[in-house]
């Protein structure tokens, strides 16, 4: 309805992102899109799911008869085998031959197992970097639990890197002596940046094990964990294929398998329980950590979705939403009000080498005044465009973004207690939009017509 306000320049710019390869794609995959006139940019939200893989995995239940596994009944054996090639498919996936698979529910339960196992004492540290989604965050809780320290590398608000110096100044000159764990996201689920995978050696050379968030990377960037060797590494599938929600892994380094210590024992985790005795022997793989009944109607289409994937190539994706990328931060840096200011502000890195799939950014009305970034949300949803808005489960950036000072912080604490969860400071939050491999130009003029329709006025 907008798309008449954009200028032909702008037009002509986002025509060139079209691609016979992605189109086609778009057509036959995720059709859905256009019979509903939808235009989708929360990728890292979610990734969507190919018509064709529920096609697959939908074939392939009503073709097999599936049972529990860990057994040797047929249908339990036939369970069984297909996770196990799943499992391998993971593996391959991410390069990843000195590492287990350990599947869980999504990249949050990854990291859970992380938090509740690594053998933190009154002698540990927890390094995080202040761009960490909360799952990363929430580890705190299993270190002060256990009497260890945690802190924070903080972000420079400019171009929300990480302060480099202070980096490298906590990784070399901690004092203690017990388990350290750093953790880090190898994209930020907000602004997009990649950080440096290279900290991963640098943290291993001054005793550190490594923790590495990789849930906003994997779906538009290569992991090969031959190259950077992470302790730790968490992922959610349904963000690189969409379907099925509820499963992810923990891939865990051969090597730091048996420092993480199972707080207990599940069906499936042992090799023997004793009642008589109160004895138990762990499992001395994987199954360790996957406690119960595995999704095993589910898993095997993860192995459908890597191939769907690797069909197209990460390598593509990965070109094609960089080119998608700096097209749409181009064209949305330059619209200005009558009056001279900026509407948006990216917020984030220059350089887009450096940035993945998302944009983070601030809306303003004339007179550069914020607007709130519900009114966008709401207002794009009228136009049923889906971006994201508000703080996206990572305080550290909100607060960068915004220079929120800690008073102000333990004052929207106290609010926040006291109102029952009611009480976001009125200047919080932000407008993300990420792309992927079903957006075409189309999407990216529907969503610029929209913002061109917000120049001059007050919302
Ligand atoms: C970087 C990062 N880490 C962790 C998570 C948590 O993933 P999930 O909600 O699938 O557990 C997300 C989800 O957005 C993310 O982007």
């Amino acid at each position: 309805m907008f798309e008449k306000l954009l200028g032909r320049a702008t037009k002509n710019a986002l025509n060139l992102l079209h691609n016979d390869y992605f189109e086609k794609l778009r057509k036959s995959e995720y059709r859905r899109l256009d019979v509903s006139s939808e235009v989708y940019l929360d990728y890292t939200g979610g990734n969507l799911y190919p018509d064709s893989l529920i096609d697959t995995h939908h074939d392939w239940l009503k073709k097999n008869t599936f049972g529990n596994p860990h057994s040797i009944n047929p249908t339990s054996e036939r369970s069984s085998k297909f996770i196990e090639t799943t499992r391998q498919t993971v593996l391959e996936f991410f390069n990843a031959t000195d590492y287990h698979c350990i599947f869980t529910q999504n990249a949050s339960g990854a990291l859970k197992i992380v938090g509740e196992s690594y053998p933190f004492s009154e002698n540990s540290q927890l390094l995080m970097t202040a761009d960490n989604h909360n799952s990363v965050n929430g580890i705190r809780e299993y270190c002060i639990s256990k009497g260890g320290k945690f802190d924070y590398v903080p972000m420079n608000q400019v171009d929300l890197s990480i302060d480099h110096n202070r980096l490298l100044n906590d990784l070399s000159s901690t004092s203690i002596t017990g388990n350290k764990l750093f953790a880090y996201p190898a994209q930020s689920n907000v602004s997009g940046v990649k950080h440096n995978l290279n900290w991963i050696q640098t943290a291993h050379d001054h005793g550190w094990d490594v923790l590495l968030d990789a849930a906003a990377f994997v779906p538009t960037s290569v992991l090969d964990l031959q190259k950077y060797k992470p302790d730790f590494v968490s992922v959610s599938f349904y963000k690189i294929f969409g379907y099925p929600t509820g499963l992810g892994c923990l891939l865990v380094h051969n090597s730091k398998f048996e420092k993480l210590q199972k707080q207990w024992f599940a069906g499936g985790t042992v090799k023997l329980v004793t009642v008589k005795t109160n004895d138990h022997n762990l499992n001395n793989n994987y199954e360790r950590f996957e406690d119960g009944t595995v999704n095993y109607l589910n898993i095997p289409a993860i192995q459908f979705g890597l191939d769907f994937i690797r069909g197209i190539g990460i390598k593509r994706i990965s070109e094609r939403v960089y080119s998608m990328r700096q097209a749409l931060v181009r064209e949305l840096n330059q619209f200005k009000h009558s009056d001279g200011t900026k509407m948006i502000q990216i917020l984030g890195p220059d350089t887009i080498d450096s940035s993945g799939s998302s944009i983070v950014m601030l809306f303003n009305n004339p007179g550069a005044k914020l607007i709130p970034f519900q009114t966008i949300e709401l207002l794009a949803a009228q136009q049923n465009i889906s971006l994201r808005a508000g703080c996206f489960c990572n305080p550290g950036i909100d607060e960068t973004i915004h220079a929120i000072e800690k008073d102000v912080l333990s004052e929207q604490v106290n609010l926040v207690a006291q109102n029952n969860g009611i009480g976001l400071h009125a200047e919080r939050g932000s407008v993300r939009v990420s792309v992927g491999l079903a957006t075409n130009n189309a999407d990216l003029i529907r969503f610029l017509a929209f913002v061109k329709s917000l120049v001059d006025q007050t919302v």
